[in-house]
């Protein structure tokens, strides 16, 4: 059997530029947790901001609409980010856009291409799945605001029946990049979340606009929208200045917001 590269702290706070270092307040590397988004949760909130927890096993992995996410260890990517806004909770509807925004350049700076976002912030590679955010946020709706910011990367994912499962088509980073280190990937990983978070926090959207464009897999694709209540269908046009999707139905234009809906393209 393979040998697993395990996750190293020194490593990665040896590699991790210096950019993102100074916003790093901490770095925990565990064996198993249930959740490292749940782990973060748990810290009290004056220790989040900074923090980044990854685990190499997650026995309670989170997914959004509250699926599980699959997470065996030996050698996929769970990592979490505490960050503290001083924005109204409104104000944060774009926030899981910039999270897959980070991790689609960490992927780019490790050598992949061709990997695209659905929105608001799947990462797909040839229409399959390669990796998920969890943003979660609590607080005043007039700010502050804590954020925990999740994401899995699946790098090798080992085979079992529950990976067989997995209810939707997937794929991970080993298949295309065999070569690709893990504490590399992690230590990408966080200088991207832990500089982009930071300028959305400072800067808004804006300076995410041009990227969002270029990565977005949706823009111009008929897709169905599952709201709960009905099924919509309609051309994806883009999104609005909060992070909501515009769905042109040939009626009207709809604002979808992520936490409503599930989507899927229609060829
Ligand atoms: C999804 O696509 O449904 C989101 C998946 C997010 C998974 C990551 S793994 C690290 C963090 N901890 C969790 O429990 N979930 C997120």
């Amino acid at each position: 059997m393979a040998l697993v590269e395990l996750l190293d702290q020194d490593l990665i706070l040896n590699q991790i530029d210096r950019r993102a270092r100074d916003k790093l307040t901490n770095l925990v590397i565990e064996t198993s947790l249930d959740s490292t988004n749940s782990a973060l949760q748990r810290l009290p909130a004056n220790q989040q901001h900074g923090t980044a927890i990854l685990a190499e096993q997650q026995t309670a992995g989170r997914g959004r609409r509250g699926r599980l996410w699959h997470s065996p260890e030996g050698g996929n990517l769970y990592l979490s980010l505490g960050w503290r806004f001083e924005q109204p909770l409104a104000e944060l509807g774009c926030l899981p856009l910039v999270v897959a925004l980070s991790t689609a350049t960490a992927l780019t700076r490790s050598g992949l291409f061709g990997h695209r976002i659905k929105w608001p912030n799947d990462l797909l590679l040839d229409g399959k799945k390669l990796c998920g955010c969890l943003v979660e946020v609590q607080g005043d709706a007039r700010g502050p605001c804590h954020a925990v910011v999740g994401v899995g990367i699946n790098i090798k994912m080992p085979p079992s029946e529950a990976a067989a499962a997995i209810d939707q088509p997937w794929t991970d980073l080993k298949t295309h990049l065999p070569d690709c280190s893990r504490n590399s990937l992690a230590t990408l990983l966080l200088e991207e979340l832990l500089v982009q978070v930071s300028l959305f926090a400072d800067e808004g959207f804006t300076p995410f606009t041009e990227s969002w464009e270029q990565m977005d897999g949706l823009r111009g694709q008929r897709v169905g929208v599952s709201t709960g209540q009905s099924i919509l269908q309609g051309m994806v046009v883009g999104i609005d200045a909060n992070g909501a999707l515009l769905l042109d139905t040939g009626v009207e234009t709809l604002s979808l917001h992520s936490g409503e809906v599930s989507l899927h393209k229609l060829i």
